[in-house]
This record gives structure tokens, C-alpha cells and sequence, in this order.
């Protein structure tokens, strides 16, 4: 089956062509983020208005990429939360008339679930079978799933505040650095000192909660504190806490996502989200991995980030077990 995808929850609009869940014949996302950098931070009136503007053309050259016509659609599958309100409005509005007037099947998908399913595309042997462990940490959400199939997903833990990416993106901020602030942490980080600073991150009700809260503020403290005019001392200063910071956060998504590999006796761990682009991050869990005879799975970095073929292919999977959206599907934001 021809799956179209359509993701629009946060700045990006992205279509995406899968054939049978698996084999991705196109995934076309077009970006809004230079719209938004000057403001550090996504405003969600520009994205919306983007994503009106440019949705037809994306479907359009996603369907030209994957050289099908609507004709050989048999589902469409849009995010339906969580995610802004009105991006998330213009997919599934964009969706839902397609579907009504072609007489294609529509199914919404869960933005956040659809994440660990990027593990899942275009493997030619697929080694990961339930029930398994996935995190994803993304700019909106920081989760820890048990996963027993695709429509038995159980939440363990999540943020009690801010994401692990919007942690990344308010460090980078307070230390004068671009958004977005992961790419921007991740590179100052490489000439820093890990063990420099001592950051926390660990302490929450929950075992498998989070909280970045904390962490944040820390950082800007220990800025205040130990700020220098000697421009030399000053960049030292912003690796050292880029690197701290970075290996703090790191560490404690090592260790909540491996306790619940142990609790729940899964060998199996899948990340997602855009936090997961991080190379530090990947080295790290592949290193403790090995340790603890766990194997990690990390999607390529295109399926990291946002994107409409993880979202067509959990709505392929959905399908398959009876799942379906008539045109009353609205945003779920929860
Ligand atoms: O999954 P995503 O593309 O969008 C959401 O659903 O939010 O994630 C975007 C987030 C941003 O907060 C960004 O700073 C973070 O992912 N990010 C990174 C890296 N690349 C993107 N965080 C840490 N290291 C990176 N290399
Ligand atoms: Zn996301």
C-alpha cells in the first residue's frame, strides 16, 4: 500500500511517499527556520502562515519525487498532535480535503509515537521485534515509552518542564549562541572540558521522569559567576559549560532509558527526536550499550528531525489494525 504522509506540528511542512511502511519514496520537508532564528525561537504565526503557503507545493513535489499520482494513494496519514495549534490545523485541514474529495482513507497519527518508528524505514532486515524501550527527545517533548506494538504504546516518564531540546536551545541562548542551539552546543562542546563543570539533571519524582528546568538556570548562573572580560577566558568558559552541560544531559537519558531497558527486561532501545542528531549522544549510548548488552537503534539523520515518513509509516501500521480517522479529526494537543 501507498502511504502519503503529512507532517506540519512545529516549523517544518513535510510530505512524505511510503510504500508499505517501510520503503520511503520521498519525504520533502521545507523549513521555515531562518524565519525564526533572529527571534530564538519559533513563532508559531510564521510557521502556520509558511506552512499555508507551501503545503500544496511540498505534496506535490513529493508525489513527483515518488512518481506516483493521487490515484495510487490508499491512505493518508497527518499529524494530528501534539504540536502548535495552527500548523498542526493546516496538515490535517490539507488532509482531511484531500481525503473527502478523492475518497482516500484518513488516519491522524501521534507526532511524538511516530518518532521511534523512524528506526523502522527502509530496513531491508528488520531486527527489532516487541516489545522494546524507545526515548525520544525532541524541541517538544522528552519521552520514555514502553512499547508492546504499534498501538500498545505505554509513556513511562516525561518532562515534568522544559524538552531536552528546548534545554539546548535556552543554554545556547543565554550564552549568545544561534538557534537552533543544539547543532550550536554540540559544536562549541568538541573543544570544551565535560568534567569541568558538576551539572544535575538526575533528581525527579519519577524514575523515568525529566526535568530540564534545573539545568538551565545552572548554566546561567555558573555564566554570571565566572564571566571574564578577557575575551580568551570568556570562550573558554562557554566550551567548558557547552561540553558540562551537554555530557550532564546525556547522561542522565543514558541512565533512565537503560533502567527502564532493565525494569522492563528489554534488550531493545530506539531513539528518536532531533536531540538524537547529536553525535556525542550517539557515541555515548552506543558505548554504554555495549556495556550492558543492550543494542541502540538510531534513525539516519534525515529521520531524526522532523519529517512526514515516520508519520506515513506508523499511519501504515495503524491502518493495518483497523485504525481510521473520519473528517472529524481534530488536533489532539495532550
Ligand atoms: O524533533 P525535532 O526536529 O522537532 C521537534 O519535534 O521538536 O527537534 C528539534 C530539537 C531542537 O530543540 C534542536 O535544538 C534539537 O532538536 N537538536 C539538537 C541537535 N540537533 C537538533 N540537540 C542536540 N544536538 C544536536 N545536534
Ligand atoms: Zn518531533
Amino acid at each position: 500500500m501507498i502511504v502519503l504522509g503529512i507532517e506540519t506540528s512545529c516549523d517544518e511542512t513535510s510530505a512524505a511517499v511510503v510504500s508499505n511502511g517501510s520503503k520511503v519514496l520521498s519525504n520533502e520537508v521545507a523549513s521555515s527556520i531562518k524565519f525564526h532564528s533572529k527571534y530564538g525561537g519559533i513563532i508559531p504565526e510564521i510557521a502556520s502562515r509558511m506552512q499555508l503557503e507551501t503545503i500544496s507545493e511540498v505534496v506535490a513535489s513529493a508525489l513527483k519525487e515518488a512518481r506516483v499520482k493521487l490515484k495510487d494513494i490508499g491512505l493518508i496519514s497527518v499529524t494530528s498532535g501534539p504540536g502548535l495549534s495552527g500548523s498542526l490545523l493546516v496538515g490535517i485541514s490539507f488532509a482531511k480535503a484531500l481525503s473527502l474529495s478523492l475518497k482516500i482513507p484518513l488516519l491522524g497519527v501521534n507526532h511524538v509515537h511516530s518518532h521511534f518508528y523512524a528506526n523502522l524505514l527502509n530496513q531491508r532486515k528488520n531486527n527489532i521485534k516487541f516489545p522494546f524501550i524507545s526515548l525520544v527527545a525532541s524541541g517538544g517533548h522528552t519521552s520514555l515509552f514502553y512499547i508492546r506494538d504499534f498501538d500498545r504504546i505505554h509513556t513511562l516518564g516525561q518532562t515534568y518542564d522544559d524538552a531536552c531540546g528546548e534545554a539546548f536551545d535556552k543554554v545556547a541562548k543565554i550564552l549568545g549562541l544561534g538557534y537552533p542551539g543544539g547543532p550550536e552546543i554540540e559544536r562549541f562542546a568538541l573543544k570544551g572540558d565535560p568534567k569541568s563543570i558538576k551539572f544535575n539533571c538526575s533528581g525527579t519524582k519519577g524514575k523515568f521522569d525529566f526535568s530540564f528546568s534545573g539545568i538551565k538556570t545552572a548554566a546561567l548562573n555558573y555564566l554570571h559567576k565566572n564571566t571574564s572580560k578577557k575575551r580568551k577566558k570568556r570562550d573558554i568558559l562557554i566550551k567548558d559549560i557547552c561540553a558540562s552541560f551537554q555530557d550532564t544531559v546525556i547522561d542522565v537519558l543514558i541512565k533512565k532509558s537503560f533502567l527502564a531497558c532493565k525494569l522492563k527486561k528489554s534488550r531493545i532501545l530506539l531513539l528518536g527526536g532531533g536531540v538524537v542528531a547529536n553525535k556525542r549522544l550517539r557515541e555515548k549510548f552506543l558505548n554504554a550499550a555495549g556495556k550492558n548488552s543492550l543494542t541502540c537503534y538510531f534513525p539516519p539523520l534525515a529521520y531524526s528531525m522532523d519529517n512526514a515518513a515516520m508519520v506515513a509509516g506508523l499511519g501504515y501500521q495503524l491502518f493495518k489494525k483497523g485504525k481510521q480517522s473520519n473528517l472529524y479529526l481534530n488536533m489532539d494537543l495532550s
